[in-house]
């Protein structure tokens, strides 16, 4: 083994957690790469949570909860599923693998299939090598852009938006309108992408003020989408205009 990866697995207490306990008292071996949380439920696991293990430098994060149908809190791991998916879409955006974070369903009886998961991920985070937050000195890019993934799913409530998904794709959202699964998990996607890039503009207007077209070309998007996320952050009142130079209106961030 080239180097020995750090997981945190947050297991839910119904199967994952007692198939960890079965593989133990099986005697099923599997390597010791994995810390371990108890959790009630997947669906309690808080994304911040999990933003902030790979933050402090864990190699990888398992969530394991119940199979589909067999949560005892009926759609907490289908919820857990969404916010993962939402939550590796955002990590990717910030230069770290995304297959650090892995959901996996294992039933009680499973102690064989939890020692497998453990092998497996332990080879594929072999393969991936060490974190890059690992260590003395952490890529502060990454560590960066991953503080403005916290940001983000700490500002929008992710767990409150995904609760909502039943009412959305089954009642109808407060016009009425019902949406698909897939619809409802592609604008959620969406409006994360943009609460991301919203933060990320955030964090730099609190350095100094800047113009639309540098922060265009700081963040590689096009002037029209920074100035239609200027303008939903001026209307939230979490930024302003500094001053003008030239013809161009120079952004700060606001304290809230
Ligand atoms: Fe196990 Fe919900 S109770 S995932």
């Amino acid at each position: 083994m080239s180097y020995e990866p750090k997981i945190v697995g947050f297991l839910c207490n119904w199967c994952a957690y007692s198939a960890a306990d079965l593989a133990g008292m099986s005697r099923i071996s599997y390597p010791p790469t994995i810390r371990i949380v108890r959790l009630m439920c997947s669906g309690r696991i808080d994304p911040v949570i999990v933003v902030d293990t790979l933050i402090n430098g864990a190699d990888g994060v398992l969530i394991a909860g119940c199979l589909p149908g067999d949560c005892h809190y009926v759609e907490g791991n289908l919820n857990a599923e969404v916010r993962i998916k939402i939550l590796k879409n955002l990590i990717a955006k910030t230069g770290l693998e995304p297959e650090r974070l892995r959901l996996e369903w294992i039933p009680a009886s499973g102690g064989a299939l939890f020692a497998d998961v453990v092998k497996d991920f332990t080879n594929q985070l072999i393969h991936l090598g060490p974190s890059p937050l690992a260590g003395e000195n952490p890529d502060k890019n990454v560590l960066e852009l991953l503080e403005v993934v916290r940001d983000t799913v700490a500002d929008v409530r992710l767990r409150e938006l995904v609760g909502k998904k039943r009412q959305i794709t089954e009642k109808g959202n407060v016009y009425g309108e019902v949406v698909s699964k897939e619809e409802f998990e592609k604008r959620l996607a969406e409006y994360m992408n943009d609460e991301f890039d919203r933060h990320r503009i955030l964090r730099m207007l609190k350095d100094h003020p800047l113009s639309v077209r540098e922060l265009s070309e700081r963040l590689n998007l096009r002037p029209q989408r920074v100035l239609s996320h200027i303008a939903a952050m001026r209307r939230k009142n979490l930024v302003a205009v500094e001053r003008i130079e030239g013809t161009s209106p120079l952004y700060t961030a606001l304290e809230v």
